[in-house]
This record gives structure tokens, sequence and C-alpha cells, in this order.
């Protein structure tokens, strides 16, 4: 007999029909006369619910249904007589396919700590938690391409390997065949690369942005969307050093269209999410609403997560200026009363606290700002007729702070060169960028959402490590 999903089983059309379930214990209690296993198979955040009298299932059979073991099971599908479920399986047969030892299974039926659940990143997709977000994980990733292929976008691969730093900052990690051990040397005595793998320095790629240039000159509008690398040493719960990136890129569009695009992309994302994971949804809102109650007053949401994300889905983003940005915060109280740990003026970097101020207190809303002092940014963003300023544009939302990151590019050859200059970026390794300048360049832009902040965002789940199946962060790589 073939064997059903328990997500399809739920929509009743099997009931009075004999079926089969497979997947793993969430409960099972039992009595002389009868006992009720909870299963979950994954393809719902809901389990099914499993009816066997010892005729079926003897006391042998049943010592071995723990929580965590696999079992199959063949029964009628029939209306539940219980409370919480619409249905369930009057049991005819129960086989265990895999045992789960109860002294030994680290997951019991109880509330674990989102710590402890990292440390047994192999067994936490079980959970009910971790697997809504999982689910809601792949929706998104669909959603994405789905978006972008609606729009006509193609899907560009950009190297994982590379040999240029994108964003200037220097936080690669280094891909290399020599033997670390015994490095060949140069005339000077420095390690000599020429001698490794590709003949020359490589790296994991922090963004596929520049390689995306080169698609949206060629095929217009173009999106990356893969793993990107950081050896930035941040640990806080925005920041891996693994994350996925979605990064569009588009021929002719100028700073404005790029903020038009990056706000009907978020809302379709989250308009999506509500549509197709409802359940998961509805789960992860009760969590989050239940995870506020144990927070200070002033930390607490104002909305629930499905209201927030209906928010965000139906409302405008607020749309402003770096400068007018510094001003809010310049006026803020907390800055009046010194409330935030770095300074505030014109010319810094802004900080998370600054970023949620403006959205979280401020605007209640998400934000998008523009116009960044150059100093700050990378080096291939547009200058403004200011010269201080840059056409770029970061998307901050409540709870998260940054979520994408975009600008226009520079377009003209002798200004980049400027730029790359005064940034000191070498133009040997980037003259295939450069050239993009020189033959039939075009005003373009393009921008990066960090995929797991969207997750993040979209789930209200506090920390980046808990919305990746397996986080890579400094000093920890196990799984
Ligand atoms: O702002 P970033 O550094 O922009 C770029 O890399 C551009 N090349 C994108 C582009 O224009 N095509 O990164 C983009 C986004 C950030 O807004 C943030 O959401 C996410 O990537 N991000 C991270 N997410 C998780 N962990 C990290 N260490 C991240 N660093 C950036
Ligand atoms: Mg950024």
């Amino acid at each position: 007999m073939k064997r059903i999903k328990i997500k399809k089983l739920l929509e009743g059309n099997e009931k009075g029909k004999q079926v089969k379930v497979s997947g793993w214990v969430r409960t099972m209690r039992d009595n002389k006369n009868v006992a009720f296993i909870a299963l979950n198979d994954g393809s719902t955040i809901n389990n099914i619910q499993i009816v066997t009298t010892p005729e079926v299932a003897d006391e042998e059979l049943l010592k071995d249904i723990n929580t965590g073991a696999c079992i199959s099971a063949t029964g009628t599908l029939v209306e539940s007589q219980g409370k919480g479920q619409a249905f369930e399986v009057q049991a005819d047969s129960v086989s265990i396919l895999g045992k789960a030892d109860p002294q030994k299974y680290p997951l019991q039926p109880k509330k674990h700590s989102m710590e402890f659940l990292r440390s047994i990143a192999h067994l936490r997709p079980r959970t009910n938690t971790i697997s809504a977000v999982l689910r809601i994980r792949h929706a998104l990733s669909f959603a994405i391409h789905k978006f972008f292929n609606d729009k006509g976008f193609y899907y560009l691969h950009t190297p994982i390997i590379t040999g240029s730093d994108a964003e200037g900052a220097g936080e690669m990690f280094r891909v290399t065949t020599l033997d670390m051990n015994n490095p060949p040397k140069d005339e000077d005595g420095k390690i000599n690369y020429k001698e490794d793998f590709f003949g020359k320095e490589t790296n994991l790629t922090v963004s596929g942005q520049l390689e995306g240039e080169v698609g949206a000159m060629a095929l217009g509008e173009v999106y990356t969307f893969g793993p990107t690398f950081r050896a930035e040493n941040s640990n806080t719960t925005r920041h891996l050093a693994e994350f996925w990136m979605v990064e569009p890129e588009m021929a002719f569009y100028d700073l404005s269209d790029n903020m038009d695009l990056a706000e009907e992309f978020v809302k379709y994302l989250i308009s999506y999410t509500l549509e197709h994971c409802a359940d998961d949804m509805v789960f992860l809102d009760k969590r989050a609403t239940d995870a506020d109650k144990s927070k200070p007053q002033n930390e607490r949401r104002e909305m629930g997560l499905l209201d927030s994300m209906k928010f965000v889905a139906e409302n405008n983003f607020e749309r402003l200026t770096y400068t007018e940005a510094i001003d809010i915060l310049l006026q803020s109280k907390p800055h009046k009363k010194k409330k935030f740990k770095y300074p505030v003026e014109w010319g810094i970097d802004l900080q998370s606290e600054h970023e949620r101020y403006l959205v979280e207190k401020h605007f209640k809303t998400p934000v998008i700002l523009i116009d960044y002092p150059k100093d700050i940014k990378a080096f291939y963003m547009k200058l403004n007729d200011d010269n201080k300023t840059v056409g770029a544009m970061d998307v901050l939302v409540p709870g998260i702070g940054e979520l994408i990151g975009g600008s226009q590019r520079e377009d003209n050859l002798d200004k980049l060169l400027g730029r790359m200059q005064e940034m000191n970026v070498p133009e040997e390794e980037l003259w295939w960028y450069l050239e993009l300048r020189k033959f039939g360049s075009a005003p373009h832009s393009g921008f990066g959402l960090g995929f797991e902040r969207m997750v993040q965002f979209v789930t209200g789940m506090g920390n980046i490590r808990d919305v990746i199946p397996f986080p890579r962060t400094p000093q920890s790589a196990e799984f």
C-alpha cells in the first residue's frame, strides 16, 4: 500500500478509506484498552493521531513506540471523537521502522531551549518550531524564484570561488590547496600563490554582485541566489559566516526603480508566506506572543507576528535620506538622554541600535534610507552630484535592522576609477569589471537581500542561527 502524507490525510478526502502513514512519534499515551500515538512526518506542523488496541499493538510492540521512534501504520481514516484533531487513523497494523531509546533520545515532549537545540542540529528539525521555520524557508526560496521568473529576470549562477573582494571589506575565507605546513615561497619570502590551484589567491565570495553586473549588462535583468561567506568575527543574532543572499541586478534602473523593486519584493515574499504557510505562521505567531510575555514591557512587540506581517505587506515603506535620518536621531530621546551606545553624527555608519530606533520607535514601519556618505559605502556605488554621498539604499525592518543593502552602480569609468583609487581597490583584479564601463556602459542598479534575515523577519525568530539548518558562526561548524 502506498503511503499518504499527513498533510494530505488531514484534508479528509480519504475519510472511510484504508490508508498508510509513516512518520516519527511525537507522543504516545496508552491505557489497558487503547493507545494514542501522535505522529508527524514533516509534511505539516499538524500530527495525525493513530489509535491502536492491544490486538493491533501488544505490550511488546508498544514499549518501542516512544517519542522519536519511526513507525508505519495502516488503518481507516475516521473523523476523530477527541479534541484537537478532525481526523484520526484507526490502526489495523503498526510496525516499527526505527526505535528511539527513551533513555537516550534527547528530544522529549517538553520545552527545550534554542541553545540546547543548536547543540543537536541533526535532530532539531523534528521540533515544531524548527520544522515550521524550515518549511517557511523553503516556501520563501520558491517564492523568490517565482517573483523574479514572473518578472522576466534570469537566474544567473555566480561563482562561489572568486579572486575579487566585491565589498572591499577584506573579510574573506581563503580557498587554497597549498600545504599550509610547507607553503611555496617567492623571492621575498611570501607565500607564492602562483603555485596554488588557481595560480592566484582565491577566496569564498562575499557577494555575487560584480558578476551579477556582467549578467545585467547582457541579459538586462538577472538575479543570483546563493551562499555567500564572511569571515567577520560578529557574534550577534543577525550574523552568520555562511549565509544566503538574493541579488537582483538590473540595467536601466535608477535608485528609485531599485527601491520600488525592493519594496515590492519584500511585500511579495510576506504575502506569499501568509498565503502558503498559514498553519506554520499561526504556530509561530503564538510562539512569538508567548516569548514576548517573558520580556520586559518596553521590549515587547506592539503587534503580533501575523498582524505585523500583514501591516508590512499592506503599507508603504518610509523613504528618506541618510542625512534626514541623522537629523531624526540627533533629535531623538535616546540620543539626548545618552542612551545610545554609539555616537550620532553625520558620517557615522549607522549602528543596529540607530536603525532599530528609526523603524521600531520613530516610523514604526520599514524604512528605506538612501544617499549615504561615500566614505562608509562600497567603491561601486554611484557618486551623487554633491560629491559627498552615493546612491546607496538600505532597507531597514523592525526587529532586524538592515534587511537589504543596495545601490545604483557607478557607470562612469573615470569616476569609478577615482573611487577605486581613493579606496585602494586593486584595478588589476577588476579589469573585467571596469570593461563593463568601457564597452556599452549603462545606468544600472541592484541590491542584496540577506535571506536568513528575511526568514527571521517572517518567522519572528530572535536568532539567525535558528533559521538555517546548519549555522556557521565563529568557533562553530559542527554539523
Ligand atoms: O549590505 P551588503 O554587504 O551588500 C552587498 O553585499 C551588496 N553587494 C549587495 C548588492 O548590492 N548586490 O549585504 C546585503 C545583505 C545585508 O543587507 C544583510 O541582510 C545580509 O546581506 N548580510 C548578512 N546576513 C547574515 N550574516 C551576515 N554576516 C551578513 N552580512 C550581510
Ligand atoms: Mg550593508
